[in-house]
């Protein structure tokens, strides 16, 4: 059965002062297929994800190529159209949480934010909070500092499951 399109990519990366860390790398996701990247540590993983989202330029790195997402070319769009996709269509869980989440901040109160940004169900943080507080007591009113890394990655993902939709991709930094 051939599936629709969803991710089609043949990017190259440089990075200041580190050039070539990815060379015309190619891929291509259908719509629910799950598609793992493996490799040793350096070589390149997390710097495609953060290629595919555009934010690379946080690191000082600059992509080349073309990345195709349902049809369009995320090269070209503009920072407004991005915003559209990151966090909604397009979601980014980072290997080290504690990097990605304020330890200063409750996961309850970060959760509310993230919502808020992506314009989700307003109810809908709190109702998440409380479910990741069931499974991990830690979560209710906890800060990051007191939750296993599992569970502070888990605490990561749920701001990025309120959309729902099943066929879009996570693109995950790997571990
Ligand atoms: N901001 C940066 N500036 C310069 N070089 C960088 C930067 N970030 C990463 N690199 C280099 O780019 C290469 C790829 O790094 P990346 O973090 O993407 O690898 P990875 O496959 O995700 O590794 P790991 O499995 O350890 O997470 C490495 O050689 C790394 O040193
Ligand atoms: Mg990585």
């Amino acid at each position: 059965m051939s599936r629709e399109r969803l991710l089609s990519l043949d990017v190259s990366v440089d990075y200041a002062g580190k050039p070539g860390v990815l060379r015309n790398v190619s891929l291509e996701v259908n719509r629910g297929e799950i598609v793992g990247l493996v490799g040793q540590s350096g070589s390149g993983k997390s710097t495609l994800a953060m290629a595919i989202l555009r934010l690379l330029e946080l690191k000082g790195g600059s992509a080349r190529g073309q990345i195709r997402f349902e049809g369009r070319d995320l090269m070209t769009l503009s920072e407004r159209e991005l915003r559209r996709i990151r966090g909604k269509q397009i979601g980014l869980v980072l290997q080290s949480p504690m990097t990605a989440l304020n330890p200063a901040l409750r996961i309850g109160t970060q959760l509310k934010e993230g919502w808020r940004c992506h314009g989700g169900d307003p109810a809908g943080w709190r109702r998440r909070a409380m479910e990741l507080g069931e499974r991990e007591p830690a979560c209710g009113r906890g800060f990051p500092p007191a939750l296993s890394p599992a569970a502070q990655r888990r605490a990561g993902a749920a701001g990025l499951d309120r959309h729902g939709d099943p066929a879009s991709p996570a693109a995950p930094a790997g571990g």
